[in-house]
């Protein structure tokens, strides 16, 4: 068994785009932070990192709803997730932002230095617009039917309800869900990174290697491998992210799961002159936390960035819970079915190791 002198414990980054459910808190930040505080009563090296996300469309949808600034928002709901979380006692060494200067400059590197390899594919494909809004349509901006389950509102980058990861091409009769309008195609250039380049190191790695991970991990992960990787676009149409680092790129940003992840590498930045030891050397022991739904990105697309990028290690594993349910319905912030977190630790003040413990439970009892 390999010897690790350190630890670095990554929980996916909430979007600032509203407040903190008891669902976020038992499917990765409960169980991050019980881990951390295990290996820190052993005295080892281990450091834990979080943040908000505060790119994607999540945020600028709600946005428009509110009729406010992304940046009205995500200072609102940064504000509110940091607090719940020092309410709970979710020890994060840092709790930082992807707002951050850092995190821009450390995100933009990142794409410089892939782009510089020759590792992108630059491509004009025709894509969904939205004429009486004048935007494009990626992601969570464009909703119809899925096409593997038949829920009416998939979205164009993933189904909630069997959580297929989706191309808004493959929805059924898709609609703008920002206006409503039936899209029409329109062309627009955009850098692809090949996945299917590293499926031989990823089945290698994962299928091969890291047996032991949790069996909807694994299973998941074998399921995109054995179905064959394609290129995935790592930027897109938008106003609000990090920009294109590209010259002649206005209006482009980088694609949210591009930068998101690389959070976890500015928060350790900003928490330690000795980041690289964390990221870089061959003896850390990275885990990422994480819910079922991002177990794509943590476990092959950014993976696969890290080996691109050459100098990262990938994570020894990445834990995935299960959704929480409420009386047999998924906890949802869309259709509001929750236990807000910042209300909790208000109206029941001094019970917050009663709710850490039942969500403990709940976890254990989902595995
Ligand atoms: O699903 C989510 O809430 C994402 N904001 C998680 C991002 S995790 C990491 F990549 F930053
Ligand atoms: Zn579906």
């Amino acid at each position: 068994m390999k010897e690790f002198k350190r630890t670095l414990i990554t929980a996916a980054l909430p979007y600032a785009n509203g407040p903190l459910h008891i669902g976020h808190l038992a499917g990765c930040y409960i169980p991050a932070d019980v881990y951390a505080r295990y290996l820190r009563a052993q005295k080892k090296d281990v450091k834990f990192v979080g943040g908000s996300d505060e790119h994607g469309v999540p945020i600028t949808i709600r946005a428009l709803k509110e009729g406010v600034s992304p940046q009205d928002i995500v200072d609102k709901y940064h504000t509110l997730i940091k607090e719940s979380f020092e309410k709970m006692g979710i020890s994060f060494d840092i709790y930082s932002r992807t707002s951050n200067k850092i995190h821009h400059e450390t995100s933009q590197d990142f794409f410089k230095t892939l782009y510089d390899k020759g590792l992108f594919e630059e491509k004009e494909t025709a894509q969904f617009f939205d004429e009486k809004a004048n935007i494009f349509l990626a992601d969570r901006y464009i909703t119809g039917e899925c096409p593997v389950c038949h829920n009416p509102s998939a979205y164009g980058d993933q189904c909630e309800n069997c959580g297929s990861s989706l191309s808004p091409e493959q929805l059924i009769n898709p609609r703008s869900t920002l206006s409503d309008a039936i899209p029409i195609k329109r062309k627009t250039k955009h850098w692809y990174f090949p996945l299917q380049n590293y499926e031989p190191w990823l089945k290698q790695w994962i299928l091969e290697e890291h047996t032991e991970w949790k069996n909807n991990v694994y299973g998941q992960c074998k399921s995109w491998l054995d179905n064959g990787l394609q290129s995935r676009a790592m930027t897109r149409d938008s106003n609000w992210g990090v920009k294109v680092p590209l010259p002649d790129t206005e209006g482009k940003v980088l694609y949210v799961w591009f930068d998101a992840p690389i959070g976890y590498i500015s928060a350790t930045k900003e928490l330690t002159e000795d980041w690289a030891d964390y990221w870089c050397k061959d003896d850390t022991r990275l885990i990422h936390f994480i819910g079922k739904d991002n177990i794509v990105f943590h476990c092959i697309i950014f993976p696969a960035m890290l080996k691109a990028y050459g100098s990262f290690v990938v994570p020894d594993n990445v834990p995935a819970n299960e959704f929480l349910n409420i009386e047999g319905d998924k906890v949802s912030t869309s259709r509001n079915w929750a236990v807000w977190v910042h209300e909790f630790v208000k109206d029941f003040e001094g019970c917050e190791d009663v709710l850490r413990y039942v969500l403990c439970q709940c976890a254990r009892n989902k595995r």
